[in-house]
């Protein structure tokens, strides 16, 4: 029985490098590789896109909603990446490209400055459909695609691109990553006296979305965001909320668009001394 089980981790592994060694080798200019996906993926896609859809209803902003109306990704088979990005850039003018694996932040940025987002190809193990500690293409494409569908959404991601591209200092990147994951990763908005989440680590996660609302959710400040911590590998045990996209723009849309080293020094030295 272990030997079976050991035998379809290692065929996993194996799937999952197959398709990272396409990403590996496809520059940021080229073709995004088309990949054959198996049956047993196209199930797993089909199986955790219809929760998530269900989901989705009752628990995501209406700028996502509309946003995934209007690009309408596939849910019965894995769709082609270069096809679902076309679709974003007729949208928002935002594309994908192909990622082996997780990016390194910075450079992650880079290409969110230049409309490109990182996407990984692969999905995640078959026998936990509804968990992955690693981005897979259900998160990056159900959660951050459809997002970035939206105008809205796609400016802001455009505008943390380009802050961290300013930025020089270590401590001011590891800020802009810090706002970005408490809005565009796990971001909320209030509506019609309802927490509705828009942050794509919540709204590709069949679990986390049965959860946000067990949070600890606080109204959206910088200055208090700054002394929270927070662990990507769980459930977010603090969550921020707006109460409309229009604040979300003018607060960190606002951020990203000035930001640069000595401006968030000098908000974290003023959110020190209130939190001390
Ligand atoms: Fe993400």
């Amino acid at each position: 029985m272990q030997a079976q089980s050991k035998n379809a981790s290692d065929a996993y592994e194996a799937r999952r490098a197959e398709i990272a060694a396409l990403a590996e080798y496809c520059g940021p200019n080229d073709p995004i590789p088309t990949i054959q996906y198996t049956e047993q993926e196209h199930e797993v896609w089909q199986l955790v896109c219809g929760k998530l859809a269900a989901c989705h209803r009752s628990d995501a902003t209406i700028e996502f909603l509309d946003a995934a109306e209007c690009l309408a990704i596939p849910q019965e088979e894995v769709p082609q990446l270069r096809d679902v990005s076309a679709r974003i850039e007729s949208l928002s003018g935002f594309r994908f490209r192909s990622a082996p694996t997780l990016v390194p932040f910075r450079q992650f940025c880079t290409s969110l400055a230049d409309s490109a987002f990182h996407s990984t190809q692969y999905l995640r193990h078959p026998s936990t459909p509804f968990y992955t500690a690693d981005p897979d293409m259900l998160h990056d494409v159900v959660g951050h695609g459809n997002a970035l569908a939206s105008k809205r959404f796609a400016r802001l991601y455009r505008l943390a691109g380009e802050a961290a591209a300013r930025a020089e200092s270590e401590t001011a990147l590891q800020f802009i990553a810090k706002v970005f994951w408490f809005t565009l990763e796990c971001g909320l908005i209030r509506e019609r006296g309802k927490s509705k989440a828009y942050g794509a680590t919540i709204v590709s996660s069949y679990g986390e979305l049965n959860h946000f609302r067990d949070a600890d959710i606080r109204p959206l400040d910088l200055k208090s965001l700054a002394v929270v911590d927070y662990d990507i590998s769980t459930y977010q045990s603090i969550l921020f909320e707006v109460d409309s996209m229009n604040q979300l723009e003018d607060t960190v849309g606002s951020f990203w668009e000035t930001c640069d080293d000595n401006t968030i020094e000098a908000l974290l030295a003023e959110s020190a001394t209130r939190f001390a």
